[in-house]
């Protein structure tokens, strides 16, 4: 099955409206920035690597509507559009990442018409799409070594083709063992609030004809009791300089039941997704959403009483501990995660 998460087309960006998956396939066309910014916002286009791709477009597309005349002024433009896009979501650094690429771009190029250096941010543009669908190929070679035949693999939320430009990071994992024959089994845990796990990764598994099995979160631990599950694969948003690493909310309760039932946690993530600017998890930012996705997401009617608090975080943080290998697009990253991630910055510079 053929779908393209994120495209530039005659200077708009299409995405999937992942907010309509599972019942339809379609497309919505940005044409602002803020129509971009809501669509990261409200989740039609989500998952880390995708939403970096969306935003270095849409840095090209807020800049494709001004008309400046200097550097200085186009600076002035792309640190704005810097600011006014990474607000859309906080955690997955991607997001920075990718707008920060753009701004490098312009910047070392200062000397060139700002004409030229336009063209050259939407060629940067289309080059991080290009690599992030080679990073999902590489992530999903290198984590073959851990994968054997009829495994039972649990993921979580969705981290697959909806989730980036390529392959998907842990989903990517999956499709490659079974090119491979492998023959892995999926259990994919609903996600709530936003269901993610039910909604994408269910749909887009059951396309590919992947063996996908749908389970409520709340069934992890019972089916990890009953041995149905001997490894756990997830994607991240933000993982620090030790290999503490943010993803969905729920993930650490799940790698929490995995350390418990001993069965292996491998977290599966681009270079993009590293910030090694923190050494802690606990400095990851933590996405606050809507108490109404809780109280009304999917229902007609309210699932608490009226004036009931609520508490939405999106994500949580895995502690280093809890995992048992961290997948990238350059190798696999074992423990000890502090002395193993410097090497791995040692190499990117
Ligand atoms: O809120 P979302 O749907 O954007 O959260 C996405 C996740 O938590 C994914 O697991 C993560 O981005 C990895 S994507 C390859």
């Amino acid at each position: 099955m053929k779908f393209k998460t994120i495209t530039w087309e005659k200077g708009k960006i299409v995405l999937i409206d992942q907010t309509k998956l599972p019942g339809c396939l379609v497309y919505v066309r940005c044409a602002t920035v803020k129509q971009l910014w809501q669509a990261i916002h409200d989740l039609k286009v989500r998952g880390a690597p995708a939403i970096g791709a969306a935003a270095a477009l849409g840095m090209v597309l807020g800049l494709s509507k001004k008309n400046e005349k200097s550097f200085p002024e186009l600076k002035k433009n792309i640190d704005m559009l810097f600011k006014y896009i990474a607000s859309s979501r906080p955690t997955a650094v991607n997001l920075a990442w990718a707008l920060g690429r753009m701004r490098n771009t312009a910047v070392a190029n200062r000397n060139k018409p700002v004409m030229a250096i336009k063209k050259l941010m939407l060629k940067e543009a289309g080059d991080i799409i290009d690599e992030d669908k080679a990073s999902c190929l590489a992530m999903a070679d290198n984590a073959q070594v851990l994968i054997r035949k009829n495994d039972r693999i649990m993921t979580y939320c969705n981290a697959g083709m909806l989730a980036t430009v390529g392959c998907g990071t842990a989903l990517g994992v999956i499709y490659r063992a079974n090119e491979l024959g492998k023959n892995v089994k999926v259990y994919s845990c609903e996600t709530r609030p936003l269901l993610q796990g039910a909604r994408l990764t269910c749909w887009e598994l059951y396309k590919h004809k992947i063996d996908v099995t749908l389970i409520c979160d709340n069934m992890a631990g019972y089916l990890m009791q009953q041995k149905r599950i001997n490894k756990i694969f997830v994607g991240a948003d933000r993982i620090a300089a030790n290999g503490d690493a943010a993803n969905k909310i729920g993930s650490y309760s799940l790698a929490v039941l995995a350390a418990f039932h001993k069965i292996p946690f491998y977290v599966v993530a681009p270079y993009s997704t590293f910030d090694l600017s923190l050494s802690l998890g606990s400095e990851i930012p933590i996405e606050e959403r809507d108490a109404c996705e809780i109280r009304e997401g999917w229902y007609k009617r309210s699932m608490v009483a009226k004036g009931v608090k609520i508490y939405n975080p999106a994500f949580d943080v895995i502690p280093n501990s809890l995992i048992s290998g961290i997948v990238a697009d350059t190798c696999l990253i074992k423990p000890p995660y502090i002395k193993n991630i410097k090497k791995l910055r040692k190499n990117q510079n």
